[in-house]
């Protein structure tokens, strides 16, 4: 049973006087259980409204079908909530009252016990700080605390919206590290949305990507960033523009050689390297340098998604 199902699912925001926002256009997103699953989209590609319309807070256009932990969402939301914790945006906690006592409260009323709330915050690590006063935490210590309070009724699935967003690299780091923690005890799902490349690189076993409001590539985070994998090569030669004729006679797809010294040239979509070296020293041209072009993180992203750069 996925922890998450969405088909179809689509959201027009409509303002009186602007032009209506389709945020989410006929989404389909499975989120399987267990480990940690990225949702990676750029700015304003409808991640957050994805997260709000599954916790039922956004409607979504009429027509497509939600099912949370198994439940059709909103009809059966309230029998699976329970089992949901989520961080969306900035969480609300007094700021006079120190972390451990607004645990405490959201506890008492979740009807979660103490014991719980210690566990918690050992869970994100803030024992030692739970007794000093919220708004005197740092960043990484709040957005900890946030998660705490997610974390307070033991979810089936932790839904956390870019928790790392603002954070310096040590808190990020931190928060980081939790989210690998909270996915590898087997216990939870974690739906983590992000719009780095590099976090959910770290922190993920599979991915979903979101480009303007559609699932543009899903699957496990080494399968789906491969696709953006260029497998170009660039072949230093003495005599480029005769290693071209060469290497185009033998089918592959060759640039025009790039660098104006005449000994650099591009050979495209090689799946086999060895072969290109081959060729060329059968027909005398000797290699001096063949690089991979390894498409970056931020470009194999914007060949994904089709933005472009
Ligand atoms: N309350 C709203 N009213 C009108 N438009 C909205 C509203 N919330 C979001 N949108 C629009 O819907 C689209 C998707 O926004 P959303 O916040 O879901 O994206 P996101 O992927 O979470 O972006 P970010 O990475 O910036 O958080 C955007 O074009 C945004 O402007
Ligand atoms: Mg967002």
């Amino acid at each position: 049973m996925p922890a998450v199902h969405m088909t179809s699912v689509s959201k027009t925001y409509r303002r009186r006087g602007r032009p209506p926002q389709k945020a989410l256009d006929s989404l389909d997103l499975v989120v399987d259980s267990g480990g940690v699953h990225g949702f990676l989209g750029p700015n304003g590609s409808g991640k957050t409204t994805s997260i709000r319309v599954l916790l039922g807070l956004v409607r979504p256009d009429p027509g497509g079908e939600i099912r949370l932990l198994d439940a059709p969402v909103p009809a059966g939301l309230p029998d699976v909530i329970g089992a949901v914790g989520a961080l969306v945006e900035t969480p609300l906690f007094f700021p006079g009252f120190s972390g451990r006592l607004n645990l405490q409260l959201l506890a008492e009323a979740a009807g979660v016990s103490r014991a719980r709330v210690e566990e918690c915050l050992e869970t994100v690590d803030l024992r030692d700080r739970a007794e000093d006063r919220f708004k005197g935490y740092s960043l990484g210590m709040k957005q900890r605390l946030g998660i705490a309070a997610a974390l307070l009724k033991a979810p089936r699935l932790l839904i956390l919206d870019e928790p790392s967003n603002g954070l310096d690299p040590a808190g990020i780091r931190d928060v980081r590290e939790l989210i690998r923690r909270l996915g590898a005890d087997g216990r939870t799902t974690v739906l983590l949305s992000s719009h780095l490349l590099a976090e959910i690189q770290q922190v993920c076993d599979s991915v979903s990507i979101l480009a303007r409001g559609r699932c543009v590539a899903s699957g496990p985070v080494s399968e789906v960033l491969a696709r953006g994998a260029s497998g170009d090569l660039r072949v230093r030669v003495p005599d480029a523009a005769a290693a071209a004729a060469v290497l185009s006679a033998a089918g592959f797809a060759v640039a025009p050689p790039e660098h104006p010294d005449g000994r650099t040239l591009l050979v495209h979509g090689v799946p086999a390297p060895g072969e290109v070296t081959r060729i060329l020293a059968a027909h005398g041209h000797y290699l001096e340098e063949l690089t991979p072009v390894t498409a970056d993180l931020e470009s194999a992203f914007l060949a994904i998604t089709g933005d472009p750069a």
